[in-house]
């Protein structure tokens, strides 16, 4: 009887109820040890015994049905929680917004990862820079046509302009630093441009400097190969082509092999299998000078890359606009890198 009634019950406080019906003050257990009284003592010894028993395994068969009533509720509250267990990760993942680094990080990342260990400081400057550090000590002087190969954003003082170049640097870090020096600059820099696919108002440079004693067109190669062979491949070649920017004196054009066609053709060489990489040049003398050191003991190179070019063709990006669109379609596709 008893355990048909345990199976009907389905909560604690009916179960209680249960239990003081059979273990209880006026429960069937009390009216056996009453009848116990009026037993003779041989027969007293007995009935005890087995009363003791009973009321064990009664006591052992309510126990048993709290915890399984324990375990049902425990149950039943994780079954309504807000969390769900057993859902798998992935899923949670694939919810949630994953971002990614932008192009123009990756690449600054890599090209400061490598010039770092190869002894360079990282530097930046201004973006509003004055006519001197901007042209002047860079050796073109009010009057030079050089001036014109940089539409200019002049502020209305006429002697301020933001940076058209990120060489300006080069002149603050030869006024700060004592030489023999080496550094890197990743910089924004502003021109008064017409925007298209490769030409934007705001975009970036790199600028690169040694300056030390008997610096030749040697160490200059030496350093761009290494670059161009650690970020954009081992087979990459290079080629110089003589150049003209003021503050470089011999000036070249770097080229580097295209990376991404090998040289069967592609948008990006214009089906030339080359890609103009960067400016480049011994520090012309007027340039030492103005940056207060004697050119008859130090010399340098100096080079200058389109940093958003140098991103567009490390990861095969079409359009500059890209760069600076602020699209989650574009920027989050390179977040596995
Ligand atoms: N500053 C030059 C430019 O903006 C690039 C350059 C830097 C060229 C250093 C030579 C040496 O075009």
């Amino acid at each position: 009887k008893l355990t048909h009634s345990l199976s009907t019950i389905e909560s604690e406080a009916s179960l209680f109820q249960l239990k003081a019906s059979y273990l209880g003050k006026s429960g069937v257990m009390q009216q056996y040890n009453e009848q116990l009284k009026n037993l003779k003592p041989e027969e007293k010894k007995e009935f005890g015994q087995k009363l003791n028993i009973l009321k064990q395994v009664i006591s052992g068969l309510f126990e048993e049905k709290l915890q399984a009533i324990v375990q049902q509720e425990i149950n039943q509250k994780l079954s309504q929680s807000a969390y769900d267990t057993s859902l798998r990760a992935e899923f949670i993942r694939a919810k949630r917004h994953q971002g990614g680094y932008h192009p123009l990080t990756l690449v600054k990342r890599e090209m400061e990862d490598l010039f770092y260990a190869m002894g360079f400081s990282i530097l930046d400057g201004p973006f509003v820079e004055d006519e001197f550090h901007n042209f002047t000590a860079l050796n073109i002087p009010a009057d030079h046509p050089a001036r014109d190969m940089q539409d200019t954003f002049w502020f209305s003082d006429k002697i301020h302009c933001l940076r058209t170049h990120a060489s300006p640097i080069e002149i603050r870090a030869m006024q700060d630093l004592t030489p023999p020096f080496k550094f890197i600059a990743p910089a924004k820099v502003f021109r008064n441009e017409e925007i298209d696919a490769s030409h934007e108002a705001a975009f970036h440079q790199i600028e690169g400097m040694v300056i030390d004693k008997n610096i030749g067109v040697q160490h200059m190669l030496y350093f761009l190969n290494t670059l161009v062979q650690e970020i954009l491949g081992k087979e990459t070649k290079t080629r110089l082509r003589s150049g003209f920017f003021p503050f470089v004196e011999p000036g070249f054009e770097l080229d580097v092999s295209c990376h991404l066609c090998h040289g069967a053709g592609c948008s990006f060489c214009k089906d030339s299998g080359w890609i103009e990489f960067c400016g480049c040049g011994l520090t012309h003398p007027n340039v030492l000078i103005a940056g207060g050191l004697d050119p008859s003991e130090w010399s340098g190179f100096a080079f200058g890359l389109g940093w958003d070019r140098f991103a567009m063709i490390r990861y095969g990006i079409e359009d500059i606009r890209h760069i600076q669109g602020a699209d989650l379609r574009f920027s989050t596709q390179f977040r596995s890198y």
